[in-house]
C-alpha cells in the first residue's frame, strides 16, 4: 500500500484533501492490480482446462480413427463365427460366403490405408500431450461431451448420439478455442473469419507426401526420413481404446465423404447443393462485375463440398465446422488431395442389411470425383472451426454477410431461435438466408439428460420466428432428398426438405 509520505513532490503540494484523495485512489488502483492479477491467474488456469479437455477429445477423435482397424476386424470375426455355426448343408448354399469374408477383409485394409494417410497429414492445432490432470481444477469442468463432436442425426445407419451430462456450452467452446489455425484450402481461420481479404490459395494449398504402406491387413508406419515426434499421437501403442460409438462416427464420415466428394454422391448433391447454388446464381447476377464478390457463410458445413461450389461460384465462401471428425477428413481433401479418384474407399462394408448383392456392398468409391485445388475457386475461400453461436455472435459479424447458407443445418440447434437471430444479425440488410433440411432436432429425445437444452419448433414457428427477426419469404418448397444414403440398399431414409429463400428485410435485433 502506498502512504501519503511516499508521494512524489508534485502530490506533496497538492492540497490536504486531493491528498486523501490521491491515497485513496492509488489504494484502489493497487486493490484493482490485485484483482487484476486474480482474475488474470484465473482466465488463465480456465484457458488451460479448457485446452486440456480440448486435447482429451482431439486424442479421443484420433483413437477412434485409428481404432477403425481393429474395431471393423471385430465384426468380420463375429460375421465368421456365425458362419461357422452353420450347418455343413447350409454352408454348401453359400459356398462364397468365406471369398466374401476375405474380400471385406481386404477392404477395411483399404479404408484404414486412407485413414491412416488422411490423420499423418493432420497438424494438430494444439499440444495433444497436455494432460487434464496437470490442470488443478480439472475437477470443476466436466469432460467434452463428444455428441458435438459429430453431427449423426441425419446418419440413418449411425447408432444415436452419445450424451454423458455435460454442458453444451463448454464443450463447444473448447472445440471453438482449439480449431484456431488449422486447416483449410487456404488458410483455416477462426479469429479472423470475418476478414474477407484475398489470400493466395495456390501458396497455400500443401501437398504431402508422408504416406503409410499397407500390404492387406498391416499398415506400416512410414517413419523413414519424416521425424516421428510430430505424429507421436500417430503412434498405435499411444493410442487408447475408445467407445465403438466413436468407431460409428467414423463410419459415419466415410459414408459423408461419398455425399460430398464421390461421383456416387452426385445424386444428393444435385438434390440438395444444386438448388442453392442456382439460387445464390440468380440472386447474384451481377457478382463477377463487383470489385469485391459477395461473401457467402455456410455453417454447419461438414466435409466442405458445398462451400467449395459456392466459392467456385465467385463468392468469398466460408465454412464453419466444429465437428474435428469432419475437420480432420476435410482438411486432407481440401488440402492435400492431388488429383481426382486418387483413394478408393469401401464406404458400404459395414452392414450386410438391405444388399442387394454381395458386389454392390463390396463396391469401391472413388475419391475425390474433383481435384479441389484446381476446381476454380475465388479468393477468399476459408474454413472456420468452432461453433456458430460462439464464433458469429461476435460483434465484428454483425451486417458482414451478404448470403448465409444453411444445408441441413438449422436442426442442430439446442435453440433455433438463437441460430436464426445471429443468422439475421450477421447478414447485411438486403442479405439472403437459403436454407435447405429437415427439423430432425439433434437434441430432441436426449434421454436421461433433462438438463440438455432443446427447443423444437415446427417449420410454421421457424417461419414466424424468422419473420420477427426481419425476414421475408421470397422462395418456399419441399425438396425430397436423402442424407448419407447408401443409393443401391433396399432401405432409403427420405426426407421431405424445407426449402426457402429469405431476405433480410430491416436491422432487427431484439
Ligand atoms: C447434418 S450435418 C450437414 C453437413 C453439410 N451441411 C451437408 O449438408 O452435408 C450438420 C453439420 O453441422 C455441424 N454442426 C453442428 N452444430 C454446429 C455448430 N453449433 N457450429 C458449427 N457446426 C455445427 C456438424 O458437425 C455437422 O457437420
Amino acid at each position: 500500500m502506498i502512504s501519503s509520505s511516499e508521494m512524489t513532490e508534485t502530490e506533496t503540494e497538492t492540497a490536504p484533501e486531493m491528498v486523501a484523495a490521491v491515497a485513496s485512489e492509488a489504494v484502489r488502483a493497487e486493490i484493482s492490480r490485485g484483482v487484476d492479477d486474480e482474475e488474470k491467474e484465473k482466465i488463465r488456469r480456465q484457458k488451460k482446462l479448457e485446452e486440456a479437455l480440448e486435447a482429451k477429445s482431439l486424442r479421443r477423435i484420433i483413437s477412434a480413427y485409428l481404432n477403425y482397424p481393429e474395431a471393423s476386424k471385430e465384426d468380420l470375426k463375429r460375421w465368421e463365427r456365425s458362419y461357422r455355426k452353420l450347418s455343413p448343408a447350409h454352408k454348401a448354399l453359400v459356398p462364397h460366403y468365406p471369398l466374401k469374408l476375405q474380400r471385406l477383409k481386404r477392404c477395411i485394409s483399404t479404408n484404414s490405408y486412407f485413414i491412416i494417410n488422411m490423420l499423418q497429414a493432420f497438424e494438430p492445432p494444439i499440444d495433444l500431450s497436455q494432460d487434464l490432470d496437470d490442470c488443478e481444477d480439472s475437477n470443476l469442468e466436466c469432460a467434452p461431451n463428444e455428441k458435438y463432436i459429430l453431427d449423426e442425426r441425419h446418419n440413418s445407419s449411425c447408432q444415436p448420439a452419445l450424451a454423458n451430462g455435460c454442458t453444451n456450452q463448454e464443450e463447444s467452446k473448447s472445440m471453438r478455442d482449439s480449431l484456431t489455425g488449422a486447416l483449410s484450402i487456404e488458410e483455416f481461420q477462426r479469429k479472423d473469419a470475418n476478414d474477407h481479404s484475398p489470400k493466395n490459395h495456390s501458396e497455400d494449398t500443401r501437398i504431402i507426401d508422408k504416406r503409410y504402406d499397407c500390404d492387406g491387413d498391416n499398415l506400416h508406419h512410414d517413419h523413414g526420413s519424416a521425424s516421428l515426434s510430430p505424429h507421436d499421437w500417430l503412434d498405435p501403442s499411444l493410442q487408447s481404446h475408445v467407445p465403438l460409438v466413436d468407431v460409428d462416427k467414423v463410419r459415419c464420415i466415410i459414408r459423408n465423404i461419398v455425399r460430398d466428394w464421390a461421383a456416387e454422391g452426385k445424386r444428393e448433391r444435385d438434390e440438395c447443393y444444386k438448388p442453392i447454388l442456382e439460387e445464390l446464381d440468380s440472386l447474384f447476377p451481377d457478382r463477377q462485375k463487383e470489385s469485391t464478390p459477395p461473401a457467402c457463410l455456410v455453417p454447419g458445413a461438414g466435409l466442405g463440398r458445398l462451400a467449395l461450389e459456392i466459392s467456385c461460384l465467385g463468392f468469398m465462401s466460408q465454412g464453419n465446422e466444429f465437428s474435428y471428425y469432419m475437420m480432420i477428413c476435410s482438411s486432407f481433401i481440401l488440402n492435400y488431395a492431388q488429383m481426382p479418384c486418387e483413394w478408393t474407399i469401401y464406404p458400404w462394408i459395414h452392414s450386410n442389411c438391405n444388399s442387394l448383392s454381395d458386389n454392390d456392398q463390396l463396391r469401391p468409391v472413388a475419391i475425390p470425383d474433383i481435384h479441389p485445388a484446381s476446381a476454380g475457386i475465388t479468393e477468399g475461400f476459408s474454413m472456420c472451426g468452432g461453433d456458430f453461436v460462439e464464433v458469429y455472435s461476435e460483434s465484428c459479424h454483425a451486417g458482414m454477410w451478404d448470403a448465409v447458407v444453411t444445408c441441413f443445418f438449422i436442426d442442430t440447434a439446442h435453440n433455433i431461435i438463437e441460430y436464426i437471430e445471429i443468422i439475421s444479425k450477421i447478414l447485411k440488410d438486403g442479405g439472403v438466408w437459403i436454407n435447405l433440411g429437415p427439423l430432425l432436432y439433434h437434441f430432441a429425445d436426449t434421454y436421461g439428460h433433462g438438463n440438455e437444452m432443446s427447443i423444437e419448433l415446427s417449420l410454421e414457428d421457424v417461419k414466424r420466428v424468422a419473420s420477427h427477426y426481419g425476414f421475408e419469404i421470397e422462395k418456399e418448397r419441399t425438396i425430397e432428398t436423402t442424407y448419407t444414403t447408401n443409393p443401391r440398399s433396399m432401405m432409403q431414409n427420405r426426407y421431405y426438405a424445407a426449402f426457402w429463400t429469405m431476405r433480410k428485410k430491416s436491422a432487427l435485433t431484439t
